[in-house]
């Protein structure tokens, strides 16, 4: 029997693991055997009794669980530690950011491991089920507006109250993307006034659909690349959008950025002058901040007070809400997982679309281009 294990999570401050007691009864019915590093559930108000009740074994430590693992599922990259302890042949399933961990691609290259990156699952139709970056940013798209609401010394609905009425709060949302799209609706039933900017243009009809004004900013350059996602604009878009969007943010109680280019520093969208402009008591909500931020002033763990706009740069936002967080992606690795068993055994298809897309080391070899290109190219250097 297929022993597959997950450890807890050793990233600090992690609250989210790979697996819960439902996907583990899942893949014990596919034929797993199950082992789970004592405390890994704790902080997603998962016990190691819900665990074993679940089917699985608990061990005590994460040394105990790798010795003959065949499969390894993490949410987190692994740690050199951690790659040290897997065995030759092992699958693992996890984020994995290889361009920023290319000597851990090394080691898993050769240490003859399996890598699925969980992030480089291809967004098509059928991998919909496996797309993490989905369900964590759905996740940070609704908590970033619930933060937003406890900051602001304000109220979200409209009230007609016999002390008179209050009016709704404003709320922009930068980036219309999983993320920004969930913020609108979340803001939306709180009863707020929603206007959004993206650059990519044929989501305009999605925002209006959540109730949503699109600020439009009239431009020739292609916006989307041919996946679907942001390409970066020029400095002149740039300069445009800022103009029309500071008009609109110098009005808002909430700005929620979520502004995004794949593989790129993220857009800086709202700059210390705007936040000087902005209203006493208003609140930006920085998602971008991990990746250089959409507001010149946010930091990142941080939540600060400048010009008096307070600037929340919270990390991993998911994390915040961590049972639902590891519910979708325990989720979303069974499901890739559960495409791959046959017949109790993992069966790694290289004409899988899927496959082709994730796995990025396999049999001592980097089968993800662009990461055996950049380590090419760093070996040259
Ligand atoms: P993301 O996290 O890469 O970016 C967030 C948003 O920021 C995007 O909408 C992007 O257009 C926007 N953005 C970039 N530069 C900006 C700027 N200067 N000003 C304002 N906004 C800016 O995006 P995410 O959430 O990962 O989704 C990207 C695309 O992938 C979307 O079209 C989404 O619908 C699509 N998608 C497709 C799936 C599928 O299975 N077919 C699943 C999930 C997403």
């Amino acid at each position: 029997m297929l022993k597959a294990f997950v450890p807890k999570e050793v990233e600090p401050g992690e609250t989210r693991l790979a697996a819960t007691p439902e996907t583990v009864t899942r893949l014990m019915k596919a034929g797993l055997g199950l082992c789970v590093e004592a405390g890994a559930g704790q902080f997603a108000g998962i016990s190691d009794e819900d665990f074993i009740q679940a089917g699985a074994t608990v061990v005590a430590s994460a040394a105990e669980g790798f010795a003959g693992a065949q499969l390894v599922m993490k949410l987190h990259p692994p740690t050199p530690d951690e790659i040290q302890r897997l065995e030759p042949g092992t699958v693992l399933v996890s984020h994995l950011f290889p361009h920023t961990n290319l000597a851990r691609v090394e080691s898993l290259r050769q240490g003859k491991v399996s890598t699925l990156a969980m992030e480089l699952i291809p967004r098509i139709t059928r991998a919909q089920k496996m797309d993490a970056l989905s369900s964590q940013a759905n996740i940070a798209g609704y908590k970033a507006v619930i933060m937003a609401a406890d900051h602001l010394p304000k109220l979200f609905p409209m009230l007609m109250t016999a002390a008179g009425t209050i009016h709704p709060a404003h709320v922009v949302v930068l980036g219309a993307g999983v993320a920004g799209l969930q913020a609108i609706a979340t803001a939306k039933r709180l009863g707020a006034v929603v206007e959004v900017s993206d650059v990519r243009p044929a989501v305009k009809e999605q925002v209006e659909s959540l109730g949503g004004k699109f600020i439009e900013v009239p431009t020739d350059e292609a916006a989307e690349d041919e996946g679907g996602y942001a390409k970066e604009q020029s400095e002149e878009f740039l300069q445009r959008q800022r103009a029309l969007v500071r008009e609109r943010i110098i009005e808002a109680d909430v700005v929620i950025s979520t502004a995004a280019i794949p593989g790129k520093k993220a857009p800086m969208l709202v700059p210390e002058d705007m936040v000087r402009d902005m209203r006493a008591g208003s609140v930006i909500v920085d998602l971008a901040v991990e990746t250089g931020g959409n507001c010149e002033l946010s930091e990142v763990g941080k939540v600060v007070q400048k010009h008096g706009v307070t600037i929340v740069g919270m990390t991993n936002v998911p994390g915040l809400v961590a049972v639902h967080a590891t519910e979708m992606y325990a989720r979303n690795v069974f499901n890739l997982l559960n495409d791959m068993l046959k017949d109790g055994e993992l069966a790694i298809d290289r004409e899988d679309a899927v496959i082709q897309g994730a796995l990025v080391t396999h049999e001592g070899e980097v089968l993800h281009a662009s990461t055996r290109e950049a380590m090419q190219a760093q070996s040259g250097a």
